[in-house]
């Protein structure tokens, strides 16, 4: 055998059992251990399917010893051997029954030390491993993941074909219509001066194939945004991308839920009850402080502001003036939280804008708090009664505009759920539920106008299409999102299908009929041509996997993701381009 030459496997390195005791096995994979006792070396091979142990026995096979001593960690190698039953089985291992009585061992290529061992417990930083990402590729556990995320393309695309959609590609380079996130640009060379956008979703291919017949399409996308980067969030991401005709909501949500149903089943072995819990944007956000609550646990926030109307205390009667809201929490137990821990949680409210937290506490002593000296002691007493605070418990109010009051103690809510403990005792449990009744519009201060909460193809509740225009601040969206343990998993709606809806919708978005004909005027010709009532739902696939895998990290089901900072730490992206290339583009360094 010259270098470059070695001997096929016969074998994988996980399939190995007691039926195949005495045959005559090759193996081909990565060494992941030498364990040399004396005379014998035991080596752990390893591959994607699993790790088998191999013997060397020098009594046996002297020739060997000299191969067998100078193997380290992720050379490459091929065993060749007779299986035989181990002595002390590994009941940790499939494989742990048997072992590789060695005959033949040749090193195929070699590895340099390694920078970080093959394991989920290595201490390297993040950053050594991402630049090296082929290596924290090996890990069994994040093979696995790969893996979960190969069955979810599979049974995605097997649900969908069985009920007639169609898979779609769209385009990649796409005309720029930002609304919502950052594009990523792509200038072009032969159009000088112009852009193509990476597209943040296929929102208008897929209603437009709507309009062209084709009533069931879905495609698995990748999408692009140039937005802030979190835990749950890359610049570039993977949807399943659904639209239909001649459906409502209900046709939208039944189908999403079977395929949730048909993974959790498939990958988890979990049986989910259809008809999954519906929450409106309201309720979601006064009770969890979130458009997308984990519901797992309860601590729910509770309004008081009715309560504490008229109390004379200058900050709570300035918030009720104002149209704010004083809402709580109540923690059992928490009546033990010293100053300490009640200012940590202070930082967290103000964080989210909140200018301070108030706090009650129930002991056998009787009622605690600084409120006390301004609201007195009857008023706290009624508070804990219409709250059923029980003895032990603290409660937590804060008293701010209707959007800070919410979102802090949605902020708090997630805190105290860590800090008490309640997150350790949910882990690998799952809730899912709708939220619905979305407002169709948000008020921008930063630009000064309305922006479509949802984008600006999401039609209006019928009933409420007579007062757009004069009353746009309550009107209510036909948009639904799916929540899975506290992530936003899908979102989607039902479309503006008639052509002056549209454009009411873009006039009241303070878009001109000058800009919207710029913009989408493909859009509101094509809607001019028998367009079918439609609509749709994409799923962040990614999220949907990490939540199948277990993991809160979604790097961890990206093969090759981007930090926080949007770089790709293996190859570098994004990169300086020679000044030649730019020339080409008409482009021109600034800085
Ligand atoms: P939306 O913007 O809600 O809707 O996106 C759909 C789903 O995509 C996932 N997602 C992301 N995942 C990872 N990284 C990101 N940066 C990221 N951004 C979004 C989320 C989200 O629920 N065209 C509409 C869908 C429709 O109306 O049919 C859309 O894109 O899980």
């Amino acid at each position: 055998m010259n270098q470059f030459s070695f001997q096929k496997r016969t074998k994988t390195c996980g399939e190995l059992r007691k039926e195949y005791i005495n045959e005559i096995v090759i193996l081909n994979g990565w060494v992941h251990s030498v364990r040399n006792f004396g005379s014998i070396y035991f080596i752990d091979i390893r591959d994607r399917y699993g790790i088998t142990q191999a013997v060397v026995d020098s009594n046996e096979t002297p020739n060997l010893v000299e191969k067998a001593k100078s193997l380290r960690s992720e050379f490459v190698i091929t065993v060749t051997g007779l299986l035989r039953l181990r002595e002390n089985p590994n009941k940790t291992i499939p494989t742990g029954e048997v072992e590789v009585e060695v005959t033949d061992l040749h090193i195929v290529n070699e590895s340099k030390a390694l920078p970080f061992e093959i394991s989920d417990f290595a201490t390297a930083t993040e950053e050594t491993k991402l630049r090296l990402r082929y290596l924290d590729l090996r890990r069994p556990s994040i093979q696995q993941n790969f893996i979960i995320r190969n069955t979810v393309y599979q049974i995605v695309h097997s649900y969908f074909a069985e009920q007639n959609f169609i898979e779609f590609e769209t385009p990649i380079l796409t005309k720029s219509t930002p609304e919502g996130a950052r594009d990523y640009l792509v200038p072009s060379r032969v159009q000088k001066g112009k852009f193509y956008a990476l597209p943040q979703s296929p929102q208008l291919y897929k209603q437009i194939l709507m309009i062209s017949g084709y009533d069931r399409y879905m495609q698995i996308v990748k999408c692009f945004r140039d937005e802030d980067l979190r835990a749950d969030r890359q610049p570039e991401f993977t949807q399943i991308d659904v639209e239909m005709s001649f459906i409502d909501e209900s046709d939208i949500q039944r189908l999403t839920e079977q395929l949730i149903i048909r993974l959790w089943k498939e990958i988890r072995g979990i049986t989910i009850e259809p008809n999954f819990p519906k929450l409106t944007y309201k309720e979601a956000y006064e009770r969890f402080g979130s458009d997308k609550p984990d519901l797992r646990f309860a601590l729910e926030i509770r309004t008081i502001s009715d309560l504490l109307t008229n109390t004379g205390f200058s900050v709570f009667d300035s918030v009720i003036e104002a149209k704010g809201s004083i809402a709580s929490i109540t923690v059992e137990n928490g009546a033990t939280f010293s100053r300490k821990e009640i200012d940590e949680l202070t930082e967290t409210v103000k964080k989210h804008g909140a200018k301070g937290l108030s706090w009650i506490k129930v002991t056998e002593d009787g009622i605690n708090s600084p409120l006390e000296k301004v609201l007195g002691a009857e008023k706290l007493q009624q508070i804990c009664s219409e709250l059923t605070v029980a003895v032990g418990s603290i409660v937590f109010i804060v008293a701010d505009t209707y959007d800070v009051t919410y979102k802090s103690l949605g902020a708090l809510r997630l805190h105290l759920a860590h800090k008490t403990g309640i997150y350790a005792t949910i882990e690998n449990t799952f809730h899912f539920s709708w939220v619905v009744d979305f407002p169709l519009l948000e008020f921008s201060e930063e630009d000064n106008r309305w922006v479509a909460r949802h984008h600006p193809f999401t039609s209006p509740k019928a009933d409420q299409i007579e007062t757009l225009k004069s009353a746009p601040q309550e009107a209510l969206a036909r948009a639904y999102d799916l929540v899975i343990n506290g992530y936003e998993v899908a979102g989607g709606s039902i479309r503006i299908h008639k052509n002056e809806l549209q454009q009411t919708m873009f006039s009241l978005l303070g878009i001109s009929p000058e800009e919207a004909e710029a913009k989408f005027g493909f859009l509101l010709e094509a809607l001019q041509y028998g367009a079918p009532p439609h609509g749709g739902i994409a799923f962040g696939l990614d999220r949907l996997v990490m939540l199948l895998c277990g993991t809160t990290n979604i790097r961890d089901v990206v093969a090759f993701p981007k930090t926080t900072a949007g770089i790709s730490l293996m190859d570098g992206a994004p990169s300086e381009v020679d000044n030649a290339q730019l020339k080409e583009l008409s482009i021109t360094k600034t800085i």
